[in-house]
């Protein structure tokens, strides 16, 4: 089975369709951002917070690279994650499926207002539509290009990409 990789936006639901899609296709998953607190201690947001956003992308690639090393057939990248060439060659390379979970930036922003997980990076609405109009030409690059439903669930998000990929 190929891995498949989602990719989009902070808000978009990544972690949560993840957890969905991993579900139906009875498979590990792992979450980026995750993956690397649990490795270092500290969220990804404390991680810029006290170190910068270069840092903490120098880190997100070292782990990237571990995280496409694992049995995870599903992951779920951190929203700057693709964004970077580096990581985008990365993933190509390791032959796997990238899903761009498309929305609006309204329901994006909307769901990082209700959200309790904190994002240095969306910390103002003009500078996270700034760097959501950057990333669309990026994440445009992947291979399936999933838009969100509105008041679609996540359940129902991860079905639509299970049959999208797998017919199933
Ligand atoms: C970031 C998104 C975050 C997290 C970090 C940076 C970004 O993940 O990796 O705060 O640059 O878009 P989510 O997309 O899960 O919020």
């Amino acid at each position: 089975m190929d891995r498949v990789v989602l990719i989009g936006f902070m808000g978009v639901g990544k972690s949560t369709v993840a957890k969905h899609l991993a579900k139906i296709l009875r498979c590990e998953k792992l979450d980026l951002d995750d993956y690397i607190e649990e490795n270092e201690k500290l969220s990804p947001a404390e991680i810029i917070t006290l170190y910068g956003e270069k840092f903490f992308r120098e880190l997100e690639t070292k782990y990237l690279k571990k995280a496409l090393e694992t049995e995870a057939k599903v992951i779920a990248l951190g929203g700057g994650t693709w964004a970077k060439e580096q990581n985008r060659k990365m993933i190509m390379q390791s032959g796997c499926v990238t899903v761009w979970l498309m929305s609006t930036f309204d329901r994006c922003w909307l769901n990082i207002k209700a959200s309790n997980k904190r994002r240095p990076l969306a910390a103002d609405r003009e500078k996270a539509a700034e760097l959501f109009a950057e990333r669309e030409k990026l994440y445009c690059l992947a291979d399936l290009h999933i838009p969100i439903p509105s008041h679609a669930t996540s359940q129902e998000i991860a079905r639509i990409i299970a049959e999208a990929v797998f017919k199933i």
